[in-house]
């Protein structure tokens, strides 16, 4: 028998309907801010990730899906969707046309990363990107948006935010760390020794508990910012404190892509284990011009779909539709030409079987189907249908014509 590839997944039943459930939710939330659809292809060239993702970053230098095609090319499967919308906007020339541009889109991304639980290698993100503005307000309604999306998947969260400055303070603050790490060097992980010779900022969410330690001496970007830096990041905490959305700065938060910029937020959940980021995001106001447009500010981020599936409370199923079913066999056809025709406006479940009343009812409500419609020898012979609303309990016979 063969199975999935280890850390993929197959979603039916429930979990189908959740997946269904969530998207549905954040695709009308997105709406409302102004965010239109946007699909890119799955197969991107190996040096957009490279370039935009960043070479050294764990996602590209271990995680990805990379292979060369049959026509000698470099591909991989995407492991994030933000270089891919870049790509298509660079592409489309938008980065030359004045307007700002908001674009929403889901789909399975691929990491070969160890899979544990809450960590596949195929997963699903709902993500959004907004381009053009540079207006921290433009941070603050992203982070209100997705706040709005949990709500109303009756999610509840913790808020981590930082600032990762700007072309302006990190090189210094950069030089900074530098310093720090390589005097504490030998105490450091294998990792982070090499990280400090290719970015050195990763040191600081790196999960190994000694270095961890020794960190809280480290130099904080978030006491180094340049003005614009940090009145932006005091303007959105101040927005943050009036919106009524808690969080929590956090000066280690430096997120696993390199391309951001100031704003850099993650949404975590205490009630999923390990693997606790639900939906990451921030500024990348530099990678449109990366990846050869002209440079655009922009800002988005990503819900992790599979990590939030368990939490979100699911709405009552309501009864809905028809169920039509025939009591003698003669009646049959009439009932499956009737469904097909209600079913250019209703959703009709529809039983192929001749069979008894108690049975046909053990079907509707199986179906959870607000009307119970039957065809009998009497209806056949008069050109009429029972029918039963299932919440009313009313029941009557009517004409085909009224039905
Ligand atoms: P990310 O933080 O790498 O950001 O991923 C976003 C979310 O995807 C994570 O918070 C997590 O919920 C989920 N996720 C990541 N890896 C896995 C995995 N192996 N298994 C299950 N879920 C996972 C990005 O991808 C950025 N593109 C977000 C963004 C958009 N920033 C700006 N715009």
């Amino acid at each position: 028998m063969i199975k999935p590839l280890r850390g993929m997944k197959d979603l039916m039943f429930d979990d189908a309907q959740r997946f269904v459930h969530i998207v549905t939710t954040a695709v009308k939330v997105a709406k409302r801010y102004g965010y239109s659809y946007i699909e890119t292809p799955i197969l991107e060239e190996t040096s957009l990730f490279k370039r935009s993702v960043g070479d050294s970053s764990d996602i590209v230098s271990k995680e990805m899906y990379q292979f060369e095609d049959k026509g000698g090319n470099d591909v991989c499967m995407r492991p994030e969707g933000t270089a891919g919308v870049v790509r298509a906007f660079v592409s489309a020339k938008l980065d030359r046309q004045p307007m700002k541009q908001k674009f929403y889109y889901y789909g399975p991304m691929f990491r070969y990363e160890r899979p544990q639980k809450g960590r596949l290698r195929e997963f699903h993100q709902f993500g959004c990107e907004s381009f053009g503005e540079a207006s921290v307000y433009e941070d603050f309604t992203l982070i209100v948006m997705i706040s709005q999306i949990f709500k109303e998947l009756g999610i509840g969260f913790d808020l981590l935010i930082n600032s990762l400055g700007c072309p302006e303070c990190m090189p210094p603050y950069r030089e900074n760390l530098v310093n720090f790490l390589t005097d504490i060097k030998e105490e450091l992980c294998e990792d982070c020794n090499r990280r400090i010779g290719t970015n050195p900022i990763r040191v600081l969410d790196c999960k190994n508990e000694k270095c961890q330690s020794l960190l809280p001496q480290s130099p904080k970007l978030i006491d180094n910012l340049c003005e614009s830096c940090e009145s932006d990041f005091k303007k959105l905490t101040e927005l943050l404190d009036e919106a009524g959305i808690a969080y929590t700065v956090d000066t280690n938060l430096v997120r696993g892509l390199d391309y951001y910029n100031k704003t850099a937020f993650e949404f975590v959940s205490n009630e999923i284990g390990a693997q606790s980021a639900i939906a990451g995001g921030g500024r990348y106001d530099k990678l449109v011009e990366y990846l050869d447009g002209k440079p655009t500010p922009a800002v988005g981020f990503a819900i992790g779909i599979e990590r939030i599936m368990e939490l979100v409370k699911m709405p009552q199923p309501q009864r809905e539709g028809y169920y039509m079913g025939a009591m003698v066999p003669e009646a049959v056809e009439k009932v499956i030409m009737l469904a097909n025709d209600k079913r250019a406006q209703k959703k009709v479940t529809v039983e192929y079987s001749s069979k008894g009343f108690k049975s046909h009812m053990k079907g509707v409500d199986k179906s959870n189907a607000r009307f119970a419609v039957l065809i009998g020898e009497d209806e056949l012979k008069n050109g009429t249908v029972w029918i039963k609303d299932m919440e009313s309990k009313e029941e009557k016979t009517i004409s085909l014509e009224e039905f």
